[in-house]
C-alpha cells in the first residue's frame, strides 16, 4: 500500500523521450535459439560492468520476438556497429524473419553468432539474468571479444548520430605484431595448442623468409625458403598486437621428422574450426583451406571497410627474377 502510494505516475512516452538525451552506440545483441537459430536485436542497453570478472550487460524487452531465445540462452554475443552500418541496424531492429541474411557471421568461442563486420564484438556465457520490469537484465561474462578502428555509430533523441574522431592518434599503431606462420605440409597444416584448449598458429620472431624458422618456444622448422609469402594482416582485439601471417611451406626434412611439443598437424580439409582460439583466425583458415584448392592466394589487410583481399597465384619468384623482366 504504501508502495503504491508512493509510486508515481510516470508518462511512459515522456519517460522514454527523456531517456532518448542520453548519447549512446548501437549494438545488435545475438545468440541462437533452442533449435540453433541464430537470433538478434538491435540494442542501445549496453554497459560495462566489471573488468575482473570481465562483465557487461543489456536489457532485452520481454516484447522482443526474440525475447525467448534470450530468456533461455547460455551465450549470447553483443556487437557494436559502425558508422557504415545504420541499416544493419535497421534490420535487426525490425521483426523481418531473415535478420541474418543481410550479414555476414561467424562463431568465437560460445557459438553465439559474431557479425563479421562490426566496430567491436564481445562473446559471452552468462552470468546473471535479473528481473526488471519490461525488460530483463542479462549480464555477461567476456569469453573473446575483438574490435576494429572504424567509428562507431550514435544514437541520441531517436535519431542515428555521427562520432567525431574517436580514435586517439597512435592507438592500435604503435602497439607490435604477432607474426603467425601458415605451415604447410603436403596438404596438412601446423597447429600450435594454446594451452587452454584450442589451437593458434605457431608463432615466431623472425619476419624475413629464410629456411630456418625458430618459433616462439625456440624449436627450429626447415622451410623452402622460396615458397614463403605474406598473407594477412590483422587485428584481433585492442588489447592484442595485431597479427602479421605468412604462408610458409615445411621441407620435407622437418615434415618428417618429429614435431615440437604442442604442435600437431591438421589435414586442410579437416581443420578443427571449432577449436580455432579466435574468430579471426578461423576466418582466415577457412579462406585459405578455399584458396589452397585453386593454389590462387589472396593477401588480406584489414581496413575500415571490412578488409580487402589481394590474389597472388601460389608461387612466389625471386625478386631479381621479377626486377629483370
Ligand atoms: C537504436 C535502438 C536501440 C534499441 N535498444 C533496445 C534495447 O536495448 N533493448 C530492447 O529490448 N530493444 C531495443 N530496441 C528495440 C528492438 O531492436 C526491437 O524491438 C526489435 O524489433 C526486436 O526484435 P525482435 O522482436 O525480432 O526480437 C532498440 C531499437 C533501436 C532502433
Amino acid at each position: 500500500m504504501a508502495d503504491a502510494m508512493a509510486q508515481r505516475r510516470i508518462d511512459p512516452i515522456a519517460l522514454r523521450r527523456a531517456f532518448g538525451t542520453f548519447v549512446t552506440g548501437v549494438t545488435v545483441i545475438t545468440t541462437r535459439d533452442c533449435d540453433g537459430n541464430p537470433r538478434g536485436m538491435t540494442a542501445n542497453s549496453f554497459t560495462s560492468v566489471s573488468l575482473d570478472p570481465p562483465l557487461l550487460l543489456v536489457c532485452v524487452g520481454k516484447a522482443a520476438a526474440s525475447f525467448p531465445a534470450f530468456n533461455e540462452t547460455q551465450s549470447f554475443a553483443v556487437n557494436f556497429l559502425h558508422e557504415g552500418q545504420v541499416e544493419t541496424s535497421s534490420v535487426f531492429a525490425s521483426k523481418a524473419a531473415d535478420k541474418f541474411q543481410s550479414v555476414n557471421h561467424d562463431r568465437a568461442h560460445t557459438g553465439a553468432p559474431i557479425l563479421t563486420d562490426s566496430l567491436t564484438w564481445f562473446d559471452c556465457t552468462v552470468h546473471n539474468r535479473i528481473e526488471a520490469g519490461d525488460h530483463i537484465i542479462l549480464i555477461g561474462q567476456v569469453q573473446a571479444f575483438g574490435t576494429s578502428p572504424s567509428a562507431p555509430l550514435g544514437f541520441c533523441r531517436g535519431r542515428y548520430a555521427s562520432v567525431k574522431d574517436p580514435l586517439p592518434a597512435g592507438w592500435m599503431a604503435s602497439q607490435d605484431m604477432i607474426i603467425g606462420y601458415l605451415v604447410e605440409a603436403g596438404n596438412r597444416i601446423l597447429l600450435r595448442t594454446d594451452g587452454k584448449g584450442s589451437w593458434v598458429l605457431p608463432t615466431a620472431r623472425r619476419r624475413k623468409a629464410d629456411s630456418q624458422l625458430v618459433l616462439d618456444g625456440g624449436e627450429a622448422l626447415t622451410l623452402v625458403p622460396e615458397n614463403t609469402f605474406l598473407y594477412s594482416v590483422f587485428d584481433v582485439a585492442d588489447s592484442d598486437p595485431g597479427y602479421l601471417v605468412y604462408r610458409a611451406e615445411l621441407s620435407r626434412e622437418s615434415a618428417e621428422a618429429a614435431l615440437p611439443d604442442g604442435h600437431a598437424f591438421f589435414s586442410l580439409d579437416a581443420l578443427p574450426y571449432e577449436r580455432i582460439a579466435t574468430h579471426e583466425l578461423r576466418a582466415m583458415l577457412r579462406r585459405y583451406a578455399r584458396e589452397r584448392q585453386d593454389k590462387r592466394f589472396g593477401i588480406y589487410i584489414d581496413t575500415g571497410d571490412g578488409g580487402r583481399v589481394a590474389m597472388i597465384d601460389g608461387q612466389s619468384q625471386s625478386w631479381t627474377q621479377a626486377a629483370s623482366e
